[in-house]
């Protein structure tokens, strides 16, 4: 804090008969964590300036002032020179007062027609776009990640589960591509967010609007939002689009968690079916044999943060009475950490997911295990005219068998098979074989190979 930092110099005190305490100043500063807006504010300070100057209400010169003042705040910003202080409040009263500083009076008329409501509301606007754009292109990446692998393993048969039980025979493309289908839908969340959050709240001053001739259409257009909020009110008292970001990244993170458990799952030697690379693992401090997945647990772990801060801003808003009130000013923290959280995990996954490696072989031997294609064999015996019901049941006798037999379903002579099911034919091995399991789900959604193949170039088209 610089010496002239007078606490009851603020541009607000004129009513004031004392300035606030220390405490009171420590306790509703935000800059410490709202100068993270700087590049936003001066973006929409100069809009604002500018069309100030449009419209005629200020002068030429005033702009001309403006815009140098607000140019050198935003180097000094960038430097580290600009001289933060908590005496100011918040981002928009440090950038004000230094305005002031450097341009004197020019700088006292930009808050013409201006609230730090309306200022505030559309800062987090702008950065809520930002992460909004940097996370759809990170999911495209991982996407990307994900049909790479994918089409290197559209005949790798991996052991589909439902219950965690060994369930049928699926492709780990079929797998792989399950993910990218979700990451699918979460980019379009973002996509549709992003058309509500794209709007302009500027103009809406403090709630009430402006008296001045104000050209809010052209102050949305330079900031490159879509239109401008439609009501002054709602303007400065919506954070609706920033529960809906983080309710779009408690999704995103809930589908790394699930992917990553899975890899850890997949990683434990009782499975065996992948490898991390070292580079994303870390050994014991006490057991020399040990490597742990501990980004994949984080991934996992941060699903947590991330889920709270989203449930943090729907109490934060539920009993606010319109318009603005200090209330909002507590958005902020969770909604950084949200997109810090959420555009780390999404960045680290991408790695983690490009350095696996794949073991084929326990993958299949797996699938070998629990009798993956008994519902082959039900379909096989409808086929040869069983009705399904009985076809089931025929099927669940011969697994029991096998159960006792300590052997597969698979590993039954034909004439084992016969004594449950005696439409069954020499033709019934093809059946109850991983790869004839596969190939036979050729329908659209199915895990046959060529069907997988034609989904993943498909995907990719919807990647551009
Ligand atoms: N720092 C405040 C916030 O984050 C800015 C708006 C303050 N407005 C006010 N009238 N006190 O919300």
């Amino acid at each position: 804090m610089s010496a002239n930092d007078k606490p009851h110099n603020k541009p607000w005190s004129g009513r004031f008969s004392e300035p606030a305490t220390e405490l009171v100043q420590r306790f509703t500063a935000s800059v410490s964590f709202d100068q993270r807006l700087a590049e936003y504010d001066i973006e929409g300070s100069l809009a604002h300036a500018r069309m100030l100057r449009a419209v005629g209400v200020i002068g030429k010169d005033d702009l001309a002032e403006i815009e140098k003042g607000l140019a050198q705040i935003r180097t000094e910003i960038q430097s580290g020179a600009f001289p933060w202080s908590e005496a100011h409040e918040d981002v928009h009263f440090n950038i004000e007062r230094r305005l002031i500083e450097l341009a004197g009076e020019p700088g006292k008329r930009l808050h013409t027609a201006r609230s730090r409501n309306d200022q505030v509301a559309t800062d987090v606007r702008l950065f809520v776009r930002a992460a909004i754009d940097d996370s759809l292109g990170l999911i495209k990446g991982l996407q990307r990640a994900l049909l790479d692998l994918a089409d290197a393993h559209t005949e790798t048969v991996m052991p589909g589960f439902t219950h965690m039980q060994v369930a049928q025979p699926v492709s780990f493309a079929h797998h792989l591509m399950a993910y990218f289908e979700m990451f699918s839908r979460d980019a379009q969340r973002l996509s549709d967010c992003r058309k509500r959050v794209n709007r302009l709240p500027l103009g809406a001053a403090a709630l009430a609007g402006s008296s001045f001739p104000i050209d809010r259409q052209a102050v949305a257009k330079e900031l490159g939002f879509d239109g401008v909020c439609e009501n002054s009110i709602d303007a400065v008292s919506d954070r609706d689009f920033a529960i809906e970001f983080c309710a779009s990244a408690a999704l995103i993170a809930m589908h790394l968690s699930r992917f990553c458990e899975e890899l850890i799952l997949w990683t434990n030697p009782r499975f065996g079916f992948v490898e991390l690379a070292d580079r994303f693992c870390t050994g014991s401090s006490i057991m020399p044999q040990k490597k742990n997945p501990d980004v994949a647990e984080l991934i996992r772990g941060k699903t947590g943060r991330v889920n709270g801060h989203l449930v943090a801003l729907l109490t934060l808003m539920k009993a606010q009475p319109l318009a603005y009130n200090r209330d909002n000013q507590e958005d902020k923290e969770p909604l950084f950490d949200a997109v810090d959280t959420l555009t780390m995990c999404l960045a680290v996954f991408s790695q983690l997911l490009s350095g696996i490696e794949v073991n084929r072989e326990a993958m299949a031997n797996a699938a070998r295990q629990g009798h993956a294609t008994a519902t082959d064999l039900a379909e096989y015996l409808v086929r040869k005219g069983m009705p399904f019901r009985e076809a089931h049941e025929a099927v669940s006798q011969a697994v029991r068998f096998a159960e006792g037999r300590g052997c597969e379903l698979a590993e039954l002579k034909l004439a084992e098979l016969q004594k449950f099911a005696p439409a069954a034919g020499k033709d019934v091995f093809a059946a109850l074989t991983l790869e004839g399991s596969l190939k036979s789900r050729t329908h659209i959604g199915g895990t046959a190979p060529a069907r997988v193949k034609a989904a993943i170039v498909k995907a990719r088209k919807t990647l551009g």
